[in-house]
This record gives structure tokens, C-alpha cells and sequence, in this order.
């Protein structure tokens, strides 16, 4: 057995019990070690698909019924999200592709894939046309933020390739991939690193200005908006072939293995002021999905090795596979400025076992 496959075995001896002790959650953290539940308090918040999507991957490497049984209940409960729809924005990709878009891909359930496509609507119908992006939030206090666009939504506009596919409307590709570009002009700086927030004018799509956003400050480096850059731009090549995505999607990953070479474990910001010690360990386990799948579409090998070394250092130092705590990789960080500090979150949960999967060749489930 590799040193993979026995990491693989403590979580998924964790996580079949997890799956059937939450059965009735959609889990964000926990709290003194138990789970939360998103589902009675914020069904339309925007991290309550990682759950069911992490049965998926578990169901998908297992075959177990435990993990398919779980999932679906987490997605009936977000049938409720579409009715409350005012509260969506752009992250119905995290929300339907990873859950009901994975349910329809492994189990070819109908139901399944008529959410997800409601979802991709959704999605499309967030393009400004004028912009030439995806607005990212909805109206809020007085500002219509109809103009802002983040690094985040590249991992959203994945389920707007696969409704192409799915339904044989260019419309939604053709979406995803002016989206894409806007990222590669605004977000991505000639140094590799990214701008978590930039805002447009709506109307022309010209940039106005650019924001810190979840990172230090205006200007400084938010190590998840990175990851979700790497990965993002990894999977917009996979579904277009389109070189100039490969290309950012390496720029990003040079960048991020440069900041990580002391210590594979990213903290929050790159740029921080030093003295402040805040991993984000969500960070790394979702570049390393990206290093992974740069490395598979003939990348160098240098980017899986740098994936393996993030996955073996978070398991080592960051991971509980005990049954007292309900969370497996710990020491997630929501973003810089927060007095949460510390904390799992279940995004880190779900990309340290998608790290895993494709390590391990079990295939994709999104
Ligand atoms: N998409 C928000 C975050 O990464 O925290």
C-alpha cells in the first residue's frame, strides 16, 4: 500500500461514519467537534453543496450506498434554496454541479440533473452582456455590486460547460469562457498572483478598480482566491482546450508552489505583514486538485509532486481521522480579517478527498 492509499483508508474509515452520523446536516464547521447544520439556518449559503458532492466522491471510490444516501438527502433539503432564490448568486456552481451535477454524471438520476441545469440557468443569467462576465453578488446595503466580479467564480463556471454539453446549447460554454477571459485580463496579475475582487463598469466591462476582498488588503495575495485561480483555469482548459487557460492555470500554480516553498501548507495571504501566523489549509488541498489536473493534461510532473507533497504535509500536520471531531482537515481560515481565526471548513474536507481521488485514479465526479 503507498502512502496515498493508506491516507485514503483512514478517511474513508472516518468519513462512513461521519456520512451516516450527518445524514440530516448540510455541515459547514464544527463546533466542539460536532457538526453544524447549514440546512435549518442558511439554506441558500453558498458552501452547502460540498457536503453532498464529498459523498459523491466517497460513493464514486466505494460503491458504499451509505455515501449515495447521505447525498441525496442534502439535496432534496437544497431543493428549498431555488424557492428562496433572491438568496443565490454566482455560487450555484459550488452549490448544484458538485452535488446533483455529480449525482447525474454517477447515477444518471433525472431528478439530478434538472436541478443542475436550473442552477446553470441561474448561472447564465448572471452574464452581463455588455461586461462580458458573470456578476458575482447581489444588491447589498444601498450598492448594487453589479459590477463585481471574483476569482472565486472560476470554479463556478465549470457546471456551465457541462450544461453545454448536457443540453448541446453553445450559450452557456460561450458564457463561461468570455467569463474566463475577463478573469485571465483583470484578475490575473503578470507575476502569476491573482485580485480577489475587481469591479467593472457594468456597461462598457472596463476596469474601475481592484479590492483585497478575503485577502490582507488591496493589492496583497489571498491564497484561496490563488487556489481557486489554479484549479479553476485547469478545469477551463480540460473543457475548452484553449491554451491561454493552460497557460494562466500554470502561472497561478508557478506562483503559488514559489510561496509554499518553505512550507507546503499555505497561510491566508502571501503578502501579509509577517508576525501573524494563519494557515489556510483549504488553500492548499484546492491547488493541489489543480496542480493534479495540470500534471494529467501534460503538465510537468513537477506540479503533481508539488500536489502530493501539500496532500502528505495537511494529512500529517493538519488532519483529524479520529471519530472525536467530526471534521477531518483542520486549521481552515474563512479569510484574513476574520475573529474566527481558525477553524475546519468543509471545502477543505472536500478537496483534501478529491486530491485523493485523482492521486489515486479514481476518476472525477464534476
Ligand atoms: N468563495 C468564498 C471563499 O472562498 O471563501
Amino acid at each position: 500500500m503507498n502512502e496515498f492509499e493508506a491516507i485514503w483508508e483512514r478517511l474513508e474509515s472516518k468519513l462512513s461514519k461521519t456520512a451516516v452520523k450527518s445524514r440530516e446536516k448540510l455541515p459547514y464547521t464544527t463546533f466542539d467537534g460536532v457538526h453544524d447544520d447549514k440546512s435549518e439556518t442558511d439554506i441558500c449559503w453558498w458552501t452547502n453543496g460540498f457536503w453532498p458532492g464529498l459523498m459523491w466522491i466517497m460513493y464514486n471510490a466505494t460503491g458504499k450506498e451509505d455515501y449515495l444516501i447521505t447525498a441525496r438527502k442534502a439535496e432534496e433539503k437544497l431543493d428549498r434554496a431555488f424557492y428562496l432564490r433572491d438568496g443565490l448568486h454566482h455560487d450555484v456552481g459550488f452549490m448544484w454541479h458538485l452535488s446533483c451535477g455529480a449525482d447525474y454524471r454517477l447515477t444518471g438520476s433525472e431528478d439530478a440533473r434538472v436541478r443542475a441545469l436550473y442552477a446553470a440557468d441561474f448561472l447564465a443569467a448572471r452574464y452581463r452582456l455588455n461586461g462580458g462576465f458573470i456578476r458575482a453578488w447581489n444588491a447589498e446595503n444601498g450598492d448594487s455590486r453589479e459590477g463585481r466580479t471574483i476569482i472565486d467564480c472560476m470554479m463556478n463556471i465549470p457546471l456551465l460547460y457541462w450544461a453545454s454539453g448536457e443540453t448541446g446549447d453553445d450559450r452557456y460554454k460561450e458564457i463561461a469562457m468570455s467569463h474566463a477571459d475577463m478573469t485571465l485580463r483583470d484578475h490575473v496579475r503578470g507575476d502569476g498572483s491573482v485580485n480577489h475582487i475587481c469591479i467593472h463598469d457594468p456597461k462598457t466591462g472596463e476596469l474601475i478598480k481592484t479590492l483585497g476582498g478575503q485577502g490582507f488588503a488591496e493589492g496583497s495575495s489571498w491564497s484561496r482566491g490563488q487556489a481557486w485561480a489554479i484549479y479553476g483555469f485547469a478545469q477551463s482548459y480540460m473543457k475548452t482546450g484553449e491554451e491561454r487557460h493552460f497557460d494562466a492555470a500554470k502561472r497561478c500554480a508557478n506562483y503559488f508552489i514559489a510561496m509554499t516553498i518553505e512550507d507546503a501548507v499555505p497561510q491566508s495571504d502571501f503578502r501579509a505583514p509577517k508576525g501573524k501566523i494563519l494557515y489556510d489549509t483549504t488553500a492548499g488541498v484546492i491547488a493541489a486538485c489543480g496542480m493534479i489536473e495540470i500534471a494529467n493534461c501534460g503538465g510537468e510532473a513537477a506540479y503533481r509532486y508539488a500536489a502530493e507533497r501539500i496532500v502528505k504535509e495537511t494529512a500529517e500536520r493538519f488532519c483529524d481521522f479520529t471519530l472525536n471531531e467530526d471534521s477531518v482537515v483542520q486549521m481552515g481560515s474563512e479569510s484574513y480579517h476574520s475573529d474566527k481565526g481558525q477553524l475546519p471548513i468543509i471545502y477543505g474536507d472536500f478537496y483534501f478527498a478529491e486530491a485523493l481521488s485523482l492521486l489515486l485514479g479514481f476518476g472525477r465526479t464534476n
